[in-house]
């Protein structure tokens, strides 16, 4: 049943749609459900944290023996213990992917069904100079039967195998974005009352967009079919459009319609993103919503990863643009 159909007005609280929308979910056992409420409490902790950060750097300047130790953190790594702390002790996971950590993380619920890969903190050179940040996570569900150890096909999934995917943006207002593979929904955070309510039901990525987001700095080192795209979206008068954090580019995409490009460099040979905790989630997002996502020629969400930190090339956002990109490389 499509999201859409679910009666949620405006204004619903996050709690209340997750407990409706659970009602429509083939798996109604309610820990999908516990699993995006210990996610989105994570993500309020964080927002805290990231909204007092300057306060808390001065305060540090002044006299760093009156803030703890763990406030001195880099707020990536801050936030990757955050939400590990919160899929450990949630109970619901059995298994992490993070960013911040080379290898999976088992957090001792052997008999968790689920997996999740997360990038804590997006966009960490926008972290000290109060521009928007964001959260990216996907939701497997193991293959393995539970309480049995943790294999490579539990971590190592394709993106098909998504049973959600979200992120959270700290931004002018946060926001927790997610599908559970019917529709993508927006919770706006209000934080004088501690809860999300849903703003923006039922996203859809506009078919045709007039923004393109990629970082022109590294032109020279584009590819061809690359170089050849962003010379028809200037002939095309198009906006480029260019925050650095892929949560922010992308959530504005999603919302006026756009297309965000990291493709491969000579230092990077590969794009820089990541295929488990950044690409996958956004194609899903993406993809939910009428849009789509490719390295330039595979569907993101069809290639197989070999490796925890594998790195793809990434086109992702409104259809019509990210498929004349693609004719490109053809
Ligand atoms: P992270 O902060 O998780 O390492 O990710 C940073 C990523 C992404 O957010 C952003 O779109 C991209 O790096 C920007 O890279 P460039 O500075 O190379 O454009
Ligand atoms: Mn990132
Ligand atoms: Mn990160």
């Amino acid at each position: 049943m499509e999201d859409s159909r679910i009666a949620a007005p405006i204004g619903t609280n996050l709690d209340r749609f997750i407990n409706a929308k659970e009602q429509h979910f083939a798996y109604a056992t309610g820990e999908l459900s516990q699993l995006l409420r210990d996610i989105a409490l994570a993500g309020k902790v964080v927002n805290r944290e990231i909204n007092k950060a300057g306060l808390i750097n001065i305060s540090g300047a002044i006299g760093t023996q009156n803030v703890q130790g763990e406030e001195q953190q880099k707020l990536d790594v801050l936030s990757n213990i955050r939400f590990i702390r919160a899929l450990t002790k949630g109970g619901e996971v059995c298994a992490v992917i993070s960013e911040e950590d080379e290898q999976v993380i088992e957090t001792g619920s052997e008999s968790a069904k689920y997996v999740v890969a997360i990038d804590p903190l997006d966009g960490s050179s926008n972290i000290d100079v109060n521009v928007s940040i964001g959260t990216i996570f996907s939701i497997y569900r193991r293959v393995s039967l539970v309480d049995t150890p943790i294999t490579k096909e539990d971590v190592l999934q394709k993106g098909v195998e998504q049973i959600a995917a979200g992120y959270i943006l700290y931004g002018s207002s946060t926001m927790l974005v997610y599908t559970t593979g019917n529709g993508v929904n927006g919770f706006t955070y209000e934080p004088s009352l501690g809860e999300y309510f849903l703003s923006h039901p039922n996203m859809k990525l506009p078919e045709e967009g007039k923004i393109y987001s990629i970082n022109e700095g590294a032109y020279n080192s584009f590819e061809k079919p690359v170089k050849e795209y962003i010379s028809h979206c200037r002939k095309s008068n198009y906006s480029g459009r260019y925050i650095g954090s892929l949560v922010a580019d992308f959530h504005r995409n999603l919302l006026k319609g756009g297309i965000y490009i990291y493709p491969k460099t000579h230092s990077a040979p590969n794009g820089k993103l990541r295929l488990m905790y950044e690409c996958n989630c956004l194609a899903f997002i993406a993809e939910q919503a009428g849009g789509t996502a490719t390295d330039g020629e595979k569907r993101i969400m069809e290639i197989q990863p070999d490796e925890l930190h594998q790195r793809v090339p990434f086109f992702v956002g409104s259809r019509k643009m990210v498929e004349k990109a693609k004719t490109f490389f053809k």
